[in-house]
């Protein structure tokens, strides 16, 4: 069965190349589907999340050209209406075709999106905004059928934030007529690439403090953009180099983007320095516990909640740490507790009580960060951890035990 063999107890020292963005990436892959003239994305990162959403936007009839970190999506014939199961089922962001879609060709038909597993992740806000457009919606259990003949911009206002939502009806907007306007979207770094790529493709967009205005235009062109670096696999990154006593440096970085983390690292005890791209962790004490919340951006992304909590395992005490985005984002938790983590949950809380050491276990990864957060622990943990469905840990992390492992970790794939 594929695993990743961790040996730990290395401390972790030296630099890690960030890649680009996944989840700028992933909707920068669907923006192409507003315009027949091609769009060329650079510093693509090379992930599964990404190849299926690249075979998706192909078997809608797009040509993908690569050439290194650099992806060229083209028109290939003529525009499909209705996306393959095979696809979205494994990816929540395919969604996000629909909208672009109903704008391009009046209909679309797309089966109900998959994605990590951590929470109920609903898609009724994408389906309110596309309704306020004037779409009619009709929902299958297994795919939802949207007819489209005039698209009109509308107000819409989110009850909390969605990065999805904001994504999808940010670009179908951008190739509707007349004005739109979301109030309360997200504020994600990635919501701003998406909003500078679809300004070179010709769309009018406003920022506001509290909504984003888009005038549509009913032709959008080609473009060429460089995605912004992934804080979340930066985060990481410096997580592993705290969990292990180390001394890590991420390159190719916008610190701006991490500056919540940076904090709470701060706080934690670790020692942080920056410079316009790049963030350098020494670690020379155990974490120092503290109480940390995850909230949509700038708050402390939910994405590095698993990794945090692995490191505060090992913290000087007890630490809280919330989960306020998804609901069930705490699973993976006991998986920690087999390693020796005492951990408690109760909701959207753990309670963990920090130990001294952490012992290696065979666990699965459930989903891209949980699984991030079993790599760490079994970086310092005492002996060797198995990780099982690694491909989970692929969607979000390129050539991980590559990265890992000139750091010194020892860490390999098997089968
Ligand atoms: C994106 C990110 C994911 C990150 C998350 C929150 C991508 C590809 N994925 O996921 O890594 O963890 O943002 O930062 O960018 N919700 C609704 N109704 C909706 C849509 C969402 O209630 O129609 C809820 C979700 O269940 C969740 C919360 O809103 O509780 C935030 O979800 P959302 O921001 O949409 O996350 P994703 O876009 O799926």
């Amino acid at each position: 069965m594929d695993h990743l063999l961790i040996r730990g107890g290395r401390r972790l020292e030296g630099q890690v190349a960030i890649e680009g963005a996944k989840n700028a990436a992933l909707p920068m892959c669907v923006a192409p589907l507003l315009t027949d003239e091609p769009v060329r994305l650079h510093r693509i990162p090379h992930l599964r999340d990404v190849d299926t959403i690249l075979s998706t936007i192909s078997s809608l009839g797009k040509k993908i050209t690569y050439d290194g970190d650099t992806v060229e999506i083209s028109c290939g014939g003529a525009l499909r209406s209705e996306a393959e199961p095979r696809y979205v089922q494994q990816m929540r962001a395919s969604f996000l075709i629909l909208g672009p879609l109903a704008a391009r060709l009046g209909h679309a038909i797309v089966p109900l999106p998959g994605g990590c597993t951590i929470g109920r992740r609903p898609v009724d806000l994408h389906l309110e905004g596309l309704r306020a457009m004037g779409a009619r919606i009709e929902e299958f259990p297994d795919r939802v059928v949207v007819r489209a003949e005039k698209l009109h911009g509308a107000r819409i206002s989110f009850s909390h934030p969605s990065v999805g939502a904001t994504e999808h009806l940010l670009m179908t907007a951008a190739l509707i007529r007349g004005e739109t306007q979301i109030t309360n979207p997200s504020k994600e770094p990635e919501i701003g690439d998406l909003i500078s790529l679809l300004r070179k493709m010709g769309a009018h967009i406003v920022v506001e403090r509290m909504s984003i205005r888009i005038n549509g235009s009913e032709h959008l062109h080609g473009a060429e953009h460089t995605i912004i670096p992934d804080r979340l696999e930066a985060g990481t990154y410096l997580l592993a180099g705290a969990i292990t006593g180390g001394e890590v440096q991420v390159t190719g970085v916008e610190p701006e983007h991490l500056r919540s983390v940076i904090e709470v690292l701060r706080k934690a005890g670790m020692s942080i320095t920056e410079s316009s791209e790049t963030i350098r962790l020494l670690a020379e004490q155990r974490a120092e516990p503290g109480h940390i919340v995850t909230a949509p951006y700038p708050g402390f992304p939910t994405d590095l909640q698993p990794p945090l909590v692995a490191l505060l395992c090992l913290g000087k005490g007890e630490s809280l740490v919330e989960e306020q985005v998804f609901e069930s984002r705490l699973a993976y938790t006991h998986s920690l507790n087999r390693m020796g983590g005492r951990i408690k949950v109760t909701g959207r809380k753990a309670i963990i009580a920090g130990v001294n050491t952490l012992v290696g276990a065979k666990v699965p990864a459930p989903d891209i960060r949980a699984g991030g957060a079993l790599i760490l622990a079994g970086l310092a943990a005492e002996g060797e951890t198995v990780i099982y469905y690694p491909e989970h840990i692929d969607r979000g992390y390129a050539s991980i035990e590559q990265k890992l492992a000139l750091i010194g970790a020892r860490i390999e794939r098997g089968e």
